[in-house]
């Protein structure tokens, strides 16, 4: 299978060095598109030459001649959020299957020009959600499908992002509403889409609250940062910022960021407390299941620690997974807990509550990564997939649909049902 790849930022060369090396016998890498020469060109040094030639680049502008000249088979979408749906689209239409990121896109009127789309050209859009192939995840499915707690009635989730991971999200593109969708599309696609695989239902209505109380002029003010500039590189309080970015320092960042920004403004280290920021940091989203069930979500964007708290109410016991990543965030620095960071209780009615040998695996976003290539790039090669992980353009619009109802919610004050909210903007699921 043929594929090129658009968008050559940070999170491409997952998918590229995949394709050139782990998968080199199944797949062939045909082509890279962006819109800044120089991470385009960064990006193909570290593709090996085929028969005394480079990988074929091309301008955004390009991106059709791209797919006449090199005709891949599926194309991958690695651009930010809300630039998804032109890529999904355009590939399409040129007769292409599709692999993108997470979020599928960021609103209805973007969803609706991909399902559209893929109606008429009956092409694949495989949505690469990551999170559904981490072992500790695949293993709750498992238990949940088994039945040992019965019916899912409820759930409590929360997630926590650090101070370093959290604060990444307030930086660049990410901090538009407008380009990302907000924290609960651009980052908690992937917790709705794994609350509605873990379920296998869908969401039916939406109620949220959320504001931005951390990532703020005020904090920056009350941590005594006064004068500080719109960026990390220029600001002049830099030493003293707990969440300052050193683009020069890191070599990747400098190379894929700092030496491209003279070629599109893009700048990697814009300042978290800006005025401009048009994102929440802390939201509480509470979720209305088809299957009956109920979700109270939390997402928390500054925390002490990161990783996730989720517990399952069933009707005969209850699942209990804590996952605790990093913590101990001290002037940006990161530390690995020393205890059990991933812990699974299973509490049966009747019964003490035992403690769950948790699957893990290796590789990136806790072994998830590996495993999630090996069925997108090599599936002949896998074994078949018992949790049905792999995720389409429907499961891609499952995902974003809570989030976008959860903004409608936090902007209104009501509750947003999404059948209607749906059949307004003229989509059918
Ligand atoms: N699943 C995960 O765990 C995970 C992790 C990180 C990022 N992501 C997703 O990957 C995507 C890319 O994120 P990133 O961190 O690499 O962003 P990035 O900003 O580092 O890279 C985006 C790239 O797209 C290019 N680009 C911008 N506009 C373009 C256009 N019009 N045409 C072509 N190229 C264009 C930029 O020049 C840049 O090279 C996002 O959708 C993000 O949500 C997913």
């Amino acid at each position: 299978m043929k594929y090129a790849i658009v968008g050559t930022g940070a999170r491409h060369a997952m998918f590229r060095d995949a394709i050139v090396s782990t998968h080199q016998g199944t797949a062939e890498l045909v082509g890279l598109c962006d819109i800044n020469g120089h991470r385009l060109a960064l990006s193909a040094q570290d593709v090996p030459e085929r028969g005394g030639n480079g990988i074929a680049t091309y301008r955004a502008e390009h991106f059709g001649q791209m797919i006449d000249e090199q005709k891949p088979d599926t194309v991958i979408v690695t651009v930010p959020d809300d630039l998804h749906h032109e890529y999904i689209v355009a590939a399409m239409r040129a007769g292409c299957n599709v692999m993108t990121e997470k979020p599928m896109t960021t609103d209805l009127a973007r969803l609706k020009a991909i399902l559209d789309a893929q109606r008429e050209t009956g092409r694949k859009v495989a949505v690469t959600f990551n999170y559904r192939y981490s072992p500790a995840r695949t293993q709750i499915k498992d238990m949940l499908v088994s039945g040992v707690i019965g019916e899912v009635v409820a759930v409590d989730f929360s997630w926590h992002l650090d101070r370093v991971h959290g604060a990444d999200y307030f930086r660049r593109w990410h901090r538009y509403k407008d380009r990302s969708g907000g924290l609960l599309v651009h980052k908690s696609t992937h917790h709705f889409d794994l609350v509605n695989w873990w379920l296998a239902s869908v969401p039916e209505s939406v109620s949220a609250r959320g504001r931005r109380a951390f990532y703020t002029p005020q904090t920056a003010d009350a941590m005594g940062l006064q004068g500080r500039s719109e960026r990390c590189h220029t600001c002049p309080v830099f030493e003293r910022c707990e969440l300052r970015m050193d683009l020069k320092q890191d070599e990747k960042l400098r190379e894929l960021y700092l030496d491209a920004e003279e070629f599109d403004g893009y700048h990697r280290d814009q300042c978290v407390f800006a005025d401009d920021i048009t994102i929440e940091d802390t939201m509480q989203v509470q979720v209305n299941y088809r299957s009956g069930a109920m979700l109270n979500y939390t997402l928390c964007a500054y925390s002490p620690w990161e990783g996730l708290e989720i517990r399952f109410h069933g009707t005969k016991g209850e699942l209990v997974h804590k996952h605790v990543e990093v913590h101990g965030v001290f002037g940006g620095k990161r530390e690995k807990p020393v205890d059990d960071a991933m812990t699974t209780t299973l509490h049966v009615a009747g019964q003490g509550p035992e403690s769950i040998k948790v699957w893990t695996g290796m590789g990136g976003h806790g072994g998830a990564d590996p495993i999630m290539l090996g069925y997108l790039f090599d599936p002949e090669g896998m074994s078949p997939d018992l949790y049905a992980r792999s995720s389409s353009h429907l499961d891609g619009a499952w995902s974003i649909l809570t989030g976008v109802a959860a903004n409608r919610s936090i902007e209104s004050g009501e509750t947003t049902h999404i059948a209607r909210m749906l059949a307004e903007s003229g989509i059918s699921l």
